[in-house]
C-alpha cells in the first residue's frame, strides 16, 4: 500500500480495497480540536480521500480545502459533501509534485497521507507543506506506528516523524492512538503528532 500510484489509488477505491474508510470522524481529530483549541480556521486537509473528516470539519465551521491525488476518491468526496449540505472545496493534487496555487492555511490535518508519501518523495511532500503553510500554522498527522508490526498502514517511528518533519515545524506533543477502521474492533496502532511551522 506505501508506493501507490494516483492510478492505482484510484483503483483500490474503485476496488473498495479502502480498509482506512471508515466512514466516521476520527476521533483523535476531535481530541485535539477540542483539547488543543482550534478553532475554526482556514484549512488544508492532505490525502482526504472519500471527504469524511474534510465533512466533518466543514460542520464545524472550518474554511476546508481538501486534496487528493485520486479523482475516484474525490468525487466520493464531492457526493458526500453534496449530501450533507457541506461547502467544502475539492482539488486533485500530487502531493510531492505541487502546482496549485493556494494561499497558506492556518491548520493542515492530514491521516494516512504522510506515512505514504514519505517513502516516495519525502522532498517533494515537504517542499509541499513549506508551500501550504505559514509561521504558526498548525499541522496534525495521523500516521501508522512501528511500534506494533503486522499488517495495516506503513508504520513509521517516531525518530522518522522527528527526522523528517522537525526541520520545518516545532513538535508539540507525539502520542499513540487506534486508528478508526472499516473492521473493528480494534484499530492499528497509530501516532498523532501536532506541530507548528517554525518561522524560517
Ligand atoms: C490511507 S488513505 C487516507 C484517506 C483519508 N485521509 C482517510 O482518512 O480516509 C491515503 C490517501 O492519500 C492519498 N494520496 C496518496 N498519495 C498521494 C499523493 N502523492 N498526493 C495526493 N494524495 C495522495 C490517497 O489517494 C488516499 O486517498
Amino acid at each position: 500500500m506505501s508506493h501507490l500510484t494516483p492510478f492505482e489509488w484510484n483503483e483500490r477505491y474503485v476496488l473498495h480495497e479502502t480498509p482506512w474508510d471508515s466512514g466516521v470522524p476520527s476521533k483523535e481529530l476531535m481530541r485535539v480540536l477540542d483539547g488543543e483549541k482550534i478553532h475554526p480556521c482556514r484549512t488544508a486537509e492532505l490525502g482526504c480521500g472519500t471527504g469524511t473528516n474534510s465533512i466533518y470539519l466543514a460542520s464545524r465551521g472550518f474554511n476546508v480545502t481538501g486534496l487528493d491525488c485520486s479523482s475516484v476518491a474525490l468525487s466520493q468526496a464531492r457526493t458526500k459533501a453534496a449530501e450533507a449540505g457541506a461547502d467544502v472545496q475539492f482539488l486533485e493534487a500530487d502531493l510531492c509534485r505541487f502546482n496549485l496555487e493556494l494561499e497558506p492555511f492556518d491548520f493542515i490535518f492530514d491521516r494516512g497521507c504522510y506515512h505514504s508519501v514519505r517513502r516516495i518523495d519525502v522532498a517533494g511532500f515537504l517542499k509541499t507543506l513549506r508551500k501550504l503553510s505559514r509561521p504558526g500554522t498548525r499541522y496534525l498527522v495521523l500516521t501508522g506506528n512501528a511500534n506494533e508490526e503486522g499488517p495495516g498502514p506503513p508504520r513509521v517511528h517516531e525518530h522518522e516523524i522527528r527526522i523528517d518533519l522537525e526541520g520545518l515545524f516545532e513538535i508539540q506533543f507525539i502520542r499513540e492512538f487506534r486508528f478508526e477502521v472499516t473492521d473493528p474492533p480494534e484499530g492499528f496502532l497509530a501516532w498523532s503528532c501536532l506541530m507548528t511551522r517554525r518561522s524560517q
